[in-house]
Formats: C-alpha cells, structure tokens, sequence
C-alpha cells in the first residue's frame, strides 16, 4: 500500500480490528511527533540559516511551517484525546457484549468527527510549503540542505496521506458498523 499508491486492499483491512487499526495510527503519530517533524525542523532551520544575505522569504516561511506543523499535531491530539478513547470503548462494548447504559451515559452525546476536511487541508499546505521551496526562493539557500529538507517533507507527505486514507476509508467505516451494532445491542 506505501509503495503503490493505486494499491489499496480496502476489503482486507477492513477485517482488521479495530484496536489493531487505532494501534497502528497512535504509532505512527508518534514517529511523526518524535521522528519526523523533529527532523523537518532541524533542517528548515539550517536551510533557513544557510542564506547568505538579505533573505527577507526566511520568515514568511518558518510563519507558515510553524502554523503548518500546529495544525499537524493539533490535529493528532485531537485524534488521540478524543476521538481513539471512543472508538476504543465502543469496539470493547461490542465485542464484550458489555452493558451499553454506561457507555451510553458517557458517550451519549459524542458525535463522531468526519475529518476528511482538516486531513485535505494540511495536504494542501504541504503542497504549498513544497513548492514555495521549489518554485520561490532565491538561490542564495543550501540546495543541498534544501533537498533534504524536500525529501523529508516528501516522505511525510506520502505517509500521511496513507495514514489519512486508513482513518477515512477503513476506521471511519468500521466506526459506523459498530455503531449500528450498538443499535441492535440490548
Ligand atoms: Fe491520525
Ligand atoms: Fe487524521
């Protein structure tokens, strides 16, 4: 599925179970947090450092990368803190057949997020943030640090974009399968 991106066995992993999937997506969250970003930071600041000159660009893009980079892990947060935990407990209610009043009493109100709108919003601004570096800046930047920092990016850009096919295609589904389960559950 990474390596071909027309490749996507919806069928199959959508018999994964949940846990297995929610598992999977706080790891990769966390290579990201703790790998990736990092590493995307620590290049644009020496890619940012490396103009020789006047580089008046330099801030209007570490602006638009740090906003980029909050939204990113804004976005995971939310994912982890609220949306995980409920998902988590719904697929424990089913399997257990465990009494769904307190999870009702708990969950009741809780309206599950369709996050495909936020998931293409910080594809678009790495879109951006790639091609500014591409198409905009002035030569006096380390291309070499620059292509770096553009191969980080391009990877996470691939990977994300695979995480958030999961989430859409195959958590948010099985989220709704477990939903009308908790319907017909007594
Ligand atoms: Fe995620
Ligand atoms: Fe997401």
């Amino acid at each position: 599925m990474f390596h071909y991106e027309a490749y996507f066995p919806e069928k199959k992993l959508l018999n994964l179970s949940v846990a297995h999937v929610v598992d999977y997506l706080i790891k990769t969250h966390q290579y990201y947090r703790q790998y990736l970003i990092p590493e995307i930071d620590r290049l644009l600041q020496l890619f940012l450092n490396s103009c020789d000159g006047k580089c008046a660009e330099s801030e209007l893009i570490r602006n638009f990368y740090d906003k980029f980079q909050h939204e990113c892990i804004a976005h995971f947060q939310i994912e982890e803190d609220e949306e995980f935990p409920f998902i988590l407990e719904l697929n424990r209610v089913i399997e257990t057949k465990a009494d769904k009043d307190s999870f009702l009493a708990k969950y009741g109100n809780f309206v599950v997020r369709d996050f495909e709108e936020d998931h293409v919003n910080i594809d678009d601004k790495m879109f951006d943030l790639e091609n500014i570096i591409i198409k905009y800046l002035p030569p006096q930047y380390d291309q070499n640090i620059g292509n770096s920092l553009l191969s980080n990016l391009f990877l996470f850009e691939k990977d994300l974009k695979n995480h958030s096919r999961i989430e859409d295609h195959i958590l948010l589904p099985k989220v709704n399968q477990l939903l009308k389960s908790l319907d017909d559950h007594e």
